[in-house]
């Protein structure tokens, strides 16, 4: 099992954690339709449901609050900021939004038209979700290994270089650009080489095709970089994540991720005239072009985290508490994705639960289990967070159905780590007493995975 850092932080504030009982639990969870999203966060004692937006901010961060200018136009803060990304990122034109989505919103906005086909490795729901209500199809070009939870390779979020030749191929000038992402959150976490990214960079311009990146936990996936791409061993975090960004046209940033604040997000171009474009719709959707949704202080927070976010021992330790998780649930059998990715620890819920159906939702049966278990919130991700074909209707199933754990960054110690664990260890040794699934009892059009409430398919629950 890896070893065990010491945080490199101490505690200065702390937020109390409610004791509930499993019966007071079965309650909560029949309250929120099966679904942990509905949940009081009152009601759960650790909170894996995402790494965004719930990371702890560092004195520097909170002191950097107090200095937000918060003029409508032309902030001092909106320039720390805009100093900040440029550095760190490389992007000449910084526009800030509220968050990653309305970035999603904005870039899509600009350059999606109907019946055109974006390539990308692997879909994220709210940024597939903004393709397609621009009318655009995605086609997933990732790795076929990044669809087996046991194939352990260093970089599962590499594009299949093929799969994007024919899907170039076959749609040429109706792709619009291609949508990367550093780490690839649905496939667990998982990197892509700054090899495999600048090959597919020259191969999209030799096309005239713009690549635009994920970079919400691009530190992370500079961090494996490190670790794992010869010739990169060397080189600082800052130096990577530069490096990841260099060949791409502009990134769509969620700062709630790697740049350890609540809330906020930019969109960084190369291209002038198409970030006047953009600035121009988030004057419509977002707010000033100096501010984007977000309060001046906002944006200091962001400048003080991501200069932290580059720090090696913050990340070490990061990277080790997850390692440390995983380990402990590999070491007892539970089926988990390999390699251990950057934010989250994946309980593979096909493997765990192989008698309840892919239409019954086995990985929502089992984030529900899971809480009920010890007041653990992780977040289903499989078949709901799929949602349906927007042309046939139809359920999606991707390939992987599993539970989500994704560990917020510098809020919860080795000994929540340890009672999660148990927790996960006693759920799968006792999993055939999950006898039943889900079914929708309320399925919203969008983003579903948020808001659907759930019945057990007989009875009145899933044990
Ligand atoms: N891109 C990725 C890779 C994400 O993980 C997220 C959000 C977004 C874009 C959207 O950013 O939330 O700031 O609007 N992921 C969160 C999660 C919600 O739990 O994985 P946002």
């Amino acid at each position: 099992m890896s070893a065990y850092p010491p945080e490199p932080w101490r505690i200065k504030m702390v937020e109390p954690i409610k004791a509930t009982t499993r019966e007071y639990r079965e309650q909560a969870i029949r309250d929120a339709g099966w679904n942990p999203c509905l949940l009081r966060s009152e009601d759960v004692s650790i909170d894996l449901f995402t790494d965004s937006g719930t990371s702890a901010m560092s004195d520097r961060q909170w002191s950097a609050l107090l200095r937000g200018d918060e003029a409508y136009a032309g902030a001092r803060s909106f320039y720390v900021f805009e100093e900040a990304v440029r550095a760190h990122y490389g992007y000449e034109h910084v526009i800030p939004v509220h968050q990653g989505r309305g970035g999603e919103n904005i870039l899509s906005r600009c350059l999606i038209r109907p019946g055109t086909h974006i390539p990308g490795n692997m879909y994220f729901p709210s940024t597939r979700a903004h393709q397609e209500l621009n009318g655009a199809t995605f086609h997933d070009v990732i790795v076929d290994e990044a669809e087996d939870p046991r194939a352990a390779l260093p970089f599962k979020g590499n594009v299949d270089l093929a799969k994007l030749r024919a899907v170039i191929a076959e749609f040429g000038e109706l792709i619009p650009y291609v949508s990367l992402a550093a780490t690839v959150n649905m496939a667990g976490g998982q990197p892509i080489s700054v090899a495999n990214l600048t090959e597919v960079c020259e191969l999209a311009h030799a096309h005239g095709i713009p690549v635009f990146l994920d970079t919400a936990r691009a530190v992370e996936n500079a961090w494996f970089v490190k670790q794992r791409e010869p010739g990169w061993g060397d080189r600082s975090l800052a130096e990577i994540l530069l490096a990841l960004c260099a060949p791409t046209d502009g990134a769509v940033m969620s700062a709630k991720k790697d740049s350890l604040v609540n809330i906020g997000g930019w969109i960084g171009l190369r291209d002038p005239a198409l970030a006047e474009r953009a600035r121009g719709l988030v004057l419509l959707y977002e707010g000033l072009h100096t501010y984007g949704g977000m309060a001046g202080r906002d944006m200091e927070a962001i400048a003080a985290g991501i200069a932290e976010s580059v720090d090696e021992a913050h990340m070490g330790a990061r990277i080790a508490q997850l390692e440390y998780l995983g380990g402990r649930l590999d070491a007892e059998g539970v089926p988990i994705i390999h390699p251990i990715g950057g934010h989250c620890v994946c309980v593979d819920a096909t493997a765990t639960l192989p008698h309840i159906p892919r239409t019954r939702f086995a990985a929502q049966t089992l984030a529900a289990a899971v809480y009920v278990d010890a007041g653990i919130r992780g977040v289903e991700r499989g078949g709901v967070s799929a949602g349906r074909d927007p042309v046939t209707g139809e359920n999606r199933f991707p390939p992987l159905e599993f539970l989500r754990l994704a560990v917020p960054r510098r809020v919860y110690t080795r000994a929540h780590m340890d009672v999660v664990a148990d927790s996960l260890i006693r759920v799968h040794r006792e999993r055939d007493r999950i006898t039943h699934g889900l079914e929708f009892a309320y399925e919203p059009d969008h983003l579903r995975f948020f808001q659907a409430r759930f019945k057990p398919v007989s009875g009145s629950s899933i044990w």
